[in-house]
């Protein structure tokens, strides 16, 4: 008997209109969203800031894995998403692979310390990571590491506080924790031996890049990971036929804190007037 023939059919239009879900433990991830509208503007997002459970990272893996978890589900059934941005290096550090595992039909990206960049732009061979307890505590970051043995010099500093003081917006406190942790990295500079690259290994940081450059000077490179998440996204869409060639670019904000924080975060470093959802 003649098996059926059958064809690929190319995804619904509903399927490449739903929206992007990025998540965070609050508003760090508005540094990944700002990259990814940059490089998709037609596409519509739901950003969930889960201020009321921040900050992840001196919370241990089981709270933060339950956390997404528990997230990535509601934005499927709340917003039928069509993929998952992880916009926090803590959570993707500590649940990716339980996220893929349970939603295999949802193409997940996550976002790590940009070590690699680090590893290629530092002339002097020596780069400081700022990141999380969590993030430089795992497995992951430890593999990532590993991979690049012999091509740089990693000095990493957990910043207890920071993502906190960044997410309230004390300034004051930012500033103090940001010199605190820059010292404890010592020493940065130009010359043989001294750290010439920083790296942002928590989305909240890019928020007080200012502040690092104003302490470490022009000298110093700094950098974090938007920009090559937002391409990964765009990539992962288009092998899957789920680009939105004509969407409205809109941006849905939720959040289990302070909505009025979470709007007022996204005006003043985003420019979006949106009203929280
Ligand atoms: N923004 C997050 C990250 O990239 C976590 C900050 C926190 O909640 O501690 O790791």
């Amino acid at each position: 008997m003649d098996r059926p023939s059958s064809k690929v059919l190319p995804p619904a239009a509903a399927d490449r209109d739903r929206p992007i879900g990025v998540f965070d433990s609050g508003v760090g991830g508005l540094s990944i969203l700002r990259a990814l509208r940059s490089e998709l503007p037609d596409e519509d997002f739901v950003y969930f800031s889960d201020a009321g459970h921040a900050p992840y990272g001196e919370k241990g893996d089981e709270f933060v894995c339950d956390r997404s978890l528990a997230i990535a589900v509601d934005l499927l059934e709340q917003h039928r998403i069509k993929a998952l941005v992880i916009a926090c290096n803590t959570a993707t550090a500590a649940a990716v692979h339980l996220l893929r595992a349970q939603h295999t039909n949802l193409p997940v990206v996550g976002v790590e310390p940009a070590l690699k960049p680090a590893a290629a732009l530092t002339k002097t061979g020596h780069a400081a990571v700022l990141a999380t307890r969590g993030t430089l505590s795992s497995a992951k970051f430890g593999a990532l590491r590993e991979s690049l043995r012999g091509q740089a010099e990693f000095v990493l500093v957990p910043c207890d506080g920071l993502a906190a003081a960044i997410e309230a917006d004390d300034q004051p406190l930012v500033r103090e924790l940001c010199r605190r942790y820059t010292r404890e990295a010592c020493c940065f500079g130009s010359g043989p031996g001294e750290i010439d690259t920083l790296v942002l290994g928590c989305t909240h940081y890019p928020f007080a890049a200012e502040v690092f450059r104003e302490l470490l000077g022009p000298e110093i490179q700094l950098v974090e990971t938007g920009e090559p998440v937002a391409r990964q996204t765009r990539r992962l869409l288009e092998a899957q036929e789920l680009l939105n060639p004509a969407g409205g670019g809109r941006v849905e904000f939720r959040t289990s804190g302070n909505a009025e924080a979470l709007a007022g975060a996204a005006r003043r470093w985003l420019g979006l007037g949106l009203e929280p959802a």
